[in-house]
């Protein structure tokens, strides 16, 4: 379980992009963070991930500070997959599996190639091992950076706008299948995508000027915001 309590986070140039925010991520499911352009979503996913530190509260990993946590501990249980998805272009798909593999968890050449193609078979994108990061769709590439973040089992996996590069047909089908993913690991997806969210996540929270206006079970946050 990952709770956030009472961040706040603030920009050198004074802008309070997350103001006092608390919200529980739970040990299972899917978990949509959702709010305009603006509303700070970014912002706290990156305090989630400890790529910045709030100046005020706390956010625990079962229990745990995650600012008191070893950075490889961490990061085994946390994974991020940003807009942008920094595949490396020289590298094949396989290849760029692989590489988290042997560099993070220290695996050698053969046991990371086995376990790489047997994580894309299971995500049924094993006949795009061999292709090139530039040789694949959006859609594509957006799975292909789920599948390496996976590799490593994390507990949770952040996505930030994972839809951005992607059209209607192609956004559902990818919330298709990351409920399918499900076993694998629990999502937290930051977005501006309403109706994506709703194809794809329990629960939710929707975040306006870096505050939480409405949280709860997707479809009553949703009616919720309708009624504003
Ligand atoms: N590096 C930065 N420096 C100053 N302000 C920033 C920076 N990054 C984001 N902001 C501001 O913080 C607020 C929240 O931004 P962000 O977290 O990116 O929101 P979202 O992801 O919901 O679009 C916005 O007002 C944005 O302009
Ligand atoms: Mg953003």
């Amino acid at each position: 379980m990952i709770e956030v309590q009472n961040v706040a986070y603030t920009y050198a140039d004074g802008t309070k992009a997350v103001n006092d925010v608390s919200m529980t991520f739970p040990e299972q499911g899917i978990f949509a963070v959702m709010g305009l352009s603006g509303s700070g979503k970014t912002t706290l996913l990156n305090c989630i991930a400890r790529f910045l530190s709030p100046q005020q509260g706390a956010i625990l990993l079962d229990g745990q500070d995650i600012q008191d946590m070893k950075e490889v501990d961490f990061r085994q249980q946390v994974g991020v997959v940003f807009q942008h998805l920094n595949l490396f272009p020289h590298l094949n798909v396989l290849e760029n599996m692989m590489l988290a593999l042997e560099r993070v968890q220290g695996r050698s050449k053969s046991e990371a190639k086995a376990e790489a193609m047997d994580i894309l078979k299971r995500l049924n994108i094993g006949e795009l091992a061999a292709n090139y990061p530039a040789q694949v769709s959006g859609g594509q590439a957006q799975r292909v950076a789920i599948a390496r973040g996976l590799a490593l089992k994390p507990k949770f996996m952040l996505l930030d706008e994972p839809t951005s590069a992607l059209d209607a047909a192609t956004t559902s089908d990818f919330a298709q299948w990351l409920r399918e993913l499900q076993e694998f690991t629990s999502f937290i997806i930051v977005t501006h995508d309403l109706p994506f969210a709703e194809q794809t996540a329990d629960q939710g929270v929707f975040m306006a000027q870096g505050q939480v206006q409405e949280q709860g079970r997707l479809t009553e946050v949703l009616q919720n915001l309708d009624r504003c």
